[in-house]
């Protein structure tokens, strides 16, 4: 049985195939109708969402399935006090396969670990965010039939963006791609990320300047800098409206250059620019259902009752006394959760949410 934390849970092959199926639906959605049949997705938010709930809930409806929803932490027994791991394990009593949103980093690791069925990861906080890099993937495998060769434009908050996060970490993966990193000094990705782009051998580039970046782009992933994130409310309102894409800006871009963003949108794209035929973020909205049910698919297909089976990547030693220095991980709230560490080049890592 597989559950998907990350993006990089998937192998380049496996990402191959989820795409191929997502646009096979895209031309036979007939055919996959029926595919769930009784089947059902529990749909787990901790943190509120429209798109991301919404689409797995669309996705298991279109393949047939059923859904039970919960959409917020409040209508749960989690504001009663229970754990993630004893959410998973119910959870696992009554459905088939969990897609769950958390604000703390590293919860879908700890839910994946305790569920009998696969967990996919609708975003843990600032962490990972895998089935958004998949419609991100999708639009941009549509717009360019390719992944190898571009350069991609990240902009805005890279640092608690957690699907830049994820989907940087799926195109470094690809042959020849360049990243332009494009924040504020505040808002600059973490150092692990950039450790694993320099490790990769990536070609990176790091600047302030959106305007002056843009002709050199074929994809422009703007991000919202999310309020919800910062512990000091000033610093949110000294960052937040640093960069608002518009047509003026977008004047001197190559004539094929695609506008993503993950969506919801604050002011950083203008709505004139909505009209750009760059601007791909609504088709990137429903891309993001047909990778969701080519996932479920997927996962539901692998599911030979067997043991939940992560990468190693996801195996830490046990490190009693090990206290995270994140206060956004997990281990700070879960119930008995023993602490995990990982060594790697840069040095000892939390397993949780791996800062
Ligand atoms: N892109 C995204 O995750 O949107 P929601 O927060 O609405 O799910």
């Amino acid at each position: 049985m597989r559950s998907v934390i990350d993006v990089s849970d998937l192998s380049v092959e496996e990402l191959g195939s989820i795409i191929a199926t997502a646009e096979d639906i895209i031309e036979n959605p007939d055919a996959y109708a029926e595919r769930c049949r009784r089947k059902k997705l529990a749909t787990l938010f901790f943190e509120p969402s429209t798109r991301t709930r919404m689409s797995f809930e669309a996705a298991m409806l279109e393949l047939g399935g059923s859904v039970l929803s919960m959409s917020s932490a409040a209508s749960s027994s989690a504001s009663k006090g229970e754990s993630v791991a004893d959410t998973a394990k119910v959870i696992t009593q009554y459905a088939d396969i969990i897609a769950m949103r958390h604000p703390k980093e590293g919860a879908a690791l700890v839910a994946a670990k305790a569920a009998g069925i696969p967990v996919i990861n609708a975003g843990d906080g600032g962490h990972c965010h895998p089935t958004q890099t998949l419609a991100d993937l999708l639009t941009i495998h549509r717009r360019f039939g390719r992944f190898s060769g571009l350069n991609v434009g990240f902009c805005g908050d890279l640092k608690y963006g957690r699907t830049v996060h994820s989907l940087l970490r799926a195109l470094m993966r690809y042959e020849n791609v360049s990243f332009t990193l494009i924040s504020p000094e505040e808002l600059k990705l973490p150092a692990y990320s950039k450790a694993a782009i320099e490790n990769k051998g990536c070609p990176c580039v790091e600047t302030a300047d959106l305007e002056a970046a843009i002709p050199s782009l074929d994809v422009l992933y703007m991000t919202r800098v999310q309020q919800e994130r910062f512990a000091d409310r000033a610093e949110y309102e000294r960052l937040k409206d640093t960069y608002v894409l518009t047509p003026e800006k977008l004047a001197g871009a190559k004539p094929h250059l695609a506008i993503l963003h993950p969506l919801p949108r604050v002011n950083e794209i203008s709505v004139r620019v909505d009209d750009h035929p760059g601007a791909a973020y609504f088709e990137q909205v429903k891309n993001g259902k047909f990778m969701r049910m080519a996932l479920i698919l997927f996962l539901l297909e692998q599911n030979d009752g067997g043991p939940v089976r992560l990468p190693g990547r996801w195996t830490g030693e046990e490190r009693p006394g090990f206290v995270c220095g994140n206060p956004a991980c997990i281990s700070h709230v879960e119930q008995e959760l023993s602490p995990l560490v990982k060594l790697t080049p840069e040095g000892e890592k939390c397993l949780y949410c791996e800062h």
